[in-house]
């Protein structure tokens, strides 16, 4: 059944590299302005999600439909509907910003009499008006992403894919770039599919989150309800040098315990990553 507001239904993805699943039996659904997580460690099968959902590469098996249509029989038509900030910047250095964004337009048949006033207002924004002429090469780390941002936003997609915005950029520039990404949701009202490995960035920006390991789906809701499951409030204590935790319902019930154990330990509230901790035994950032 395909509500009307769905834009991306994907129903029971498969990829396979060699013998090994990258992607296994993953499905999703996405309604238009809706800003969705997908959080999960390295390795965990989120660029190749990415890629299948954005026409890269192939699925072995599954389905995926924009507004109800077969993606594999209407690519182009699907196409349009789909902005991409892939996980590598592919901006032409030796261009300037103006001409990274201008070529875009022309690949996406934006009328010419159109183009300079749109780009002028990706420009502005991503905070970079006056910077419209400088070669992206002068560009820092956080400029380049805002740039990329707002060029895959220039033919108004109705879903953006995110993958790892921020990798790799100083929390204050991290910071910058949430805001813009936010913004983005909430002025155009793009629908957003993000990726990271960032605890913090999944529990900020999105709606709801899809916890992904091994290439499969492991659980999914909004970040409030996912830490509410595994009990909203943690007792983090030491144990023979090893860090453990025990989850509680309520911040009364984690301080009764707190009292019971001798030596170093402390009560804090339970993020996304005590979620993937309780799943899979393992931590999302090693
Ligand atoms: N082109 C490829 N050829 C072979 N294996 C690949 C390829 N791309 C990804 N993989 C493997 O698929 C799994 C998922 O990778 P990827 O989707 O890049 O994860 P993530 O983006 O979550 O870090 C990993 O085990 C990775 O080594
Ligand atoms: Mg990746």
């Amino acid at each position: 059944m395909q509500l009307n507001n769905t834009i991306l239904t994907v129903s029971n993805l498969v990829k396979n590299y060699g013998a090994k699943p990258a992607v296994s039996d993953l499905s999703l659904g996405i309604r238009e302005g809706e800003f969705l997580g997908l959080l999960g460690p390295n390795g965990a099968g989120k660029t190749t999600t990415i890629k299948l959902l954005t026409g890269l590469t192939k699925p072995d098996g599954g389905d995926i439909l924009y507004f109800g249509k077969s993606f594999f029989s209407h690519p182009k038509q699907a196409k349009e509907l789909i902005g991409v900030v892939p996980q590598q910047s592919n901006l032409d250095r030796d261009l300037t910003a103006f001409e990274n964004l201008n070529l875009h337009a022309i690949l996406h048949n934006i009328p010419g009499k159109l183009r300079r006033g749109k780009i002028d207002e990706a420009l502005d924004f991503a905070g970079l008006l006056e910077y419209g002429n400088k070669q992206v090469k002068t560009f820092s780390g956080g400029m380049k992403r805002r740039l990329v941002i707002v060029r895959s936003l220039l033919h108004d997609p109705k879903i953006l894919f995110l993958d790892e915005p921020t990798v790799g950029l100083d929390p204050q520039i991290r910071r910058n770039l949430w805001d813009l990404v936010y913004r983005v949701n909430q002025v155009k009202k793009t629908a957003i599919l993000l990726t990271t490995h960032y605890i913090e960035e999944a529990e900020k920006l999105c709606q709801r989150v899809k916890i992904i390991n091994s290439g499969s789906i492991i659980a999914d809701d909004t970040p409030a309800q996912l830490k509410k499951e595994v009990g909203s409030f943690v007792v983090e204590y030491l144990d023979q040098e090893e860090r453990k935790e025990r989850f509680f319902a309520s911040k009364e019930e984690a301080l009764a315990a707190l009292k019971e154990i001798d030596g170093e330990a402390k009560v804090r509230e339970a993020t996304l990553e005590d979620v993937f901790i309780k799943l899979t035994g393992r931590r999302i950032n090693v």
